[in-house]
């Protein structure tokens, strides 16, 4: 592969915010690599791979998984909130797809998820009403959360029951004072969750029943005994010799550190947390192709998105529980992208595009592509770009690019620099007191309708898309390495051959 020659060690991060095709990437470059691993999130991850017509969705396991019958390796790194429920699902399911795991590793020190984080996250978003972030409800703030406040437990407790029970009961000693201040009904209800098996966990005087959870643990631990090892030192003596191939999870403006704060998730979805997360250095990663999905944008679950498609009313309207792909196609029929109302555009995109999470098949909130967003983005990955999803804009007769906001606010400082209304911002500030009042400021383009998903070189491409490419390039300091024009594999166009 050109893109790649000489290269040993390369990332797939996203720069928006997640669910851009990092896992049909993972998958494309799986064919290069030795190595695939991940190190950040969780199962609140859905990483997609679209083989002809069977689709493949990984919540845990590394998206090289496919590969695994080839002898190439596939590691959850120590970042990875792990939980084991899902990656015995994860596996039981893909066991009937065929696929083998022959040289699939857990790290040792990756933190675990265990019921009392699951019921955490799911109570606190309940009760937080219009603080509420949105989660997935997979306990991932609650792990490293315990993670920082050390005591949290880790895979390797798995393999010492002992040492398991007693982490267990002092982590949930803790846990207690915070739980007791909520109604007893409300966590009842959580804990029969299948997530969280089915009831096995709950005990009515307790909260929850320590013998069910060290059994179950116990057996995950026998489970998993060949798969568990110290895979930051496997790693570390790959590094510069195997192909290595990390994944991302989530995207940069869900960054803990560099996102949309308060509305991100809790680990540093950037390539820095990524090396981390598998125990390598930032500067052992020689490549970090970084994905956007262009010219329109996603984002699930809350927090600002100011060239959202009907603004507030497709937010309120995306946060409704119960609405999903079949309740939309019920209520809306058939849309084309001819819109002239902006929400309805806005589901139009999301049908066209399926953008339904692969986690919690909730809508996906859709956007125009937002330049001071992916200005600001890039510089926490690499000026190496990849496009996905531009085939859903084919039939699409007027394309806008956000170029700017304009600051509508009050006066506000930010640093060393103080927001005036009328202030033009041509990159992001990511507080969410300066978001909510950015205006967009939009360049329109002829759109190129024609359908693009059979191209696969570049010079084939309308001209009036190369022009959108061109501008977008030059506008945000990135050079596009690959067009994607369909969720397959091959539907992929590297720009330089
Ligand atoms: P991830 O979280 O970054 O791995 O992305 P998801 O799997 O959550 O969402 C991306 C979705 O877009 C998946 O359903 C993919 O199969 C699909 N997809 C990826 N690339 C393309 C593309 O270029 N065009 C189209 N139409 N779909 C794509
Ligand atoms: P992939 O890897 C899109 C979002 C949630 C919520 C916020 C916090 O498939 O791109 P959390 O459960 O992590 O505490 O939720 O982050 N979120 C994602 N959005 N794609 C993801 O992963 C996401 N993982 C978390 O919707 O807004
Ligand atoms: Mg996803």
């Amino acid at each position: 592969m050109k893109l790649l020659k000489g290269k040993k060690t390369i990332a797939v991060v996203c720069n928006q915010w997640g669910d851009t095709g990092k896992g049909k990437f993972v998958d494309y470059f799986g064919e290069w690599a030795d190595i695939i691993a991940r190190g950040t999130g969780g199962a609140n991850a859905g990483h997609t791979i679209r083989l002809g017509n069977k689709e493949h969705i990984f919540h845990l396991i590394p998206s090289g998984i496919l590969y695994d019958a080839k002898g190439k390796i596939n590691i959850i790194g120590n970042g990875v909130a792990f939980d084991p429920a899902v990656v015995e699902h994860e596996m039981s399911l893909l066991k009937k797809s065929g696929c083998s795991f022959k040289n699939l590793l857990f790290s040792k020190d990756a933190h675990l998820v265990l019921p009392q984080h699951l019921l955490l996250d799911r109570i606190k978003e309940s009760k937080a009403g219009s603080d509420k972030i949105g989660t997935t409800g997979r306990g991932i703030g609650p792990v490293y959360e315990d993670h920082y406040a050390r005591i949290g437990l880790t895979v390797n407790d798995l393999l010492n029951p002992k040492i398991f029970e007693e982490k267990l009961q002092r982590n949930l000693r803790n846990k207690m004072v915070v739980l007791r201040q909520y109604d007893k009904n409300v966590i009842k209800k959580i804990m029969q969750h299948e997530h969280l098996g089915s009831g096995l966990f709950y005990d009515a005087k307790n909260i929850f029943n320590i013998d069910a959870i060290v059994k179950e643990y116990t057996r995950y631990g026998k489970l998993f005994k060949k798969n568990i090892t110290d895979t930051d030192a496997f790693l570390r003596k790959a590094v510069g010799k195997k192909k290595i191939l990390l994944e991302g999870a989530q995207g940069n403006l869900l960054s803990i550190d560099h996102g949309t704060y308060p509305f991100v998730t809790a680990s540093d979805c950037t390539v820095q947390g990524l090396a981390k997360g598998v125990g390598l250095r930032e500067n052992d990663v020689e490549m970090t192709l970084g994905i956007v999905k262009a010219p329109f944008m996603t984002r699930v679950g809350e927090g600002a998105f100011p060239t959202e498609f009907g603004g507030e009313e497709s937010a309120k309207w995306c946060g409704t529980p119960g609405i999903n792909k079949e309740t939309e196609k019920e209520k809306f029929g058939d849309l084309s992208l001819d819109q002239t109302d902006d929400f309805k555009l806005g589901v139009a995109v999301r049908m066209k595009g399926d953008e339904y999470g692969a986690t919690t098949g909730r809508p996906r909130r859709t956007g125009w592509l937002d330049l001071p967003f992916l200005r600001y983005s890039v510089q926490y990955s690499s000026s190496d770009v990849i496009f996905t999803k531009v085939d859903v804009m084919d039939t699409c007769k007027e394309i806008k690019i956000c170029v700017a906001y304009e600051y509508t606010g009050p006066e506000y400082i930010v640093g060393d620099k103080v927001l005036k209304n009328g202030s033009r911002l041509n990159i992001v500030v990511t507080d969410k007191d300066v978001l909510k009042y950015c205006k967009p400021i939009y360049k329109t383009f002829p759109g190129w309708l024609s359908s693009i998903r059979n191209l696969r070189k570049m010079k084939d491409l309308p001209q009036k898309l190369k022009n959108i490419i061109k501008f977008i390039e030059k506008e945000a300091g990135i050079k596009v390495r690959i067009i994607s024009v369909g969720p397959d594999r091959e539907e992929t166009i590297m720009v330089d051959g």
